[in-house]
């Protein structure tokens, strides 16, 4: 069983308001729940990003699709790196925004990489990663 330890953390009073609202707005129960998440998802992306293991992911992507030439290169950038994209869901949210799902497998850094280059155009409101490793533990399941 890991030790608790206390440490503090000096921020500016406006980054400390936001952080409170963000801990009201997922629920966590306190502060300190907060930045345990926080601190173990970033250390979990970065682990990642050097990793050559085989994993599967979805990136989901919101963006205003008005914006010059973003659908063109979200369609480009797959298009160079058919070997990770396995396949897009496309869904046209409101007048302005869409919502594109796009299911990758490959090494978990390469998967990092292009998931970075996409969520970094240009008018992408939103962009998440989730990978998951394609190689299940336990039973096989039978087929
Ligand atoms: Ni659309």
């Amino acid at each position: 069983m890991s030790k608790i330890v206390r440490f503090s953390v000096s921020v500016e009073d406006e980054l400390l308001d936001r952080f409170d609202e963000f801990c009201r707005r997922e629920r966590f129960a306190t502060r300190s729940e907060a930045v345990r998440q926080l601190i173990r998802n970033q250390l979990t992306e970065n682990a990642w990003a050097s990793d050559t293991s085989e994993v599967v992911g979805t990136l989901t992507l919101v963006y205003d699709h008005h914006r010059a030439q973003l659908s063109d290169r979200l369609t480009e950038v797959q298009h160079e790196h058919t070997d990770l994209v396995v396949s897009t869901l496309h869904t046209h949210l409101t007048h302005d925004l869409c919502l594109e799902v796009i299911v990758l497998r490959g090494p978990a850094g390469q998967l990092q990489q292009i998931a970075s280059q996409l969520k970094g155009l240009k008018g992408i409101h939103k962009g998440e990663l989730v990978m998951a490793s394609g190689e299940m533990s336990g039973e096989d399941h039978g087929h």
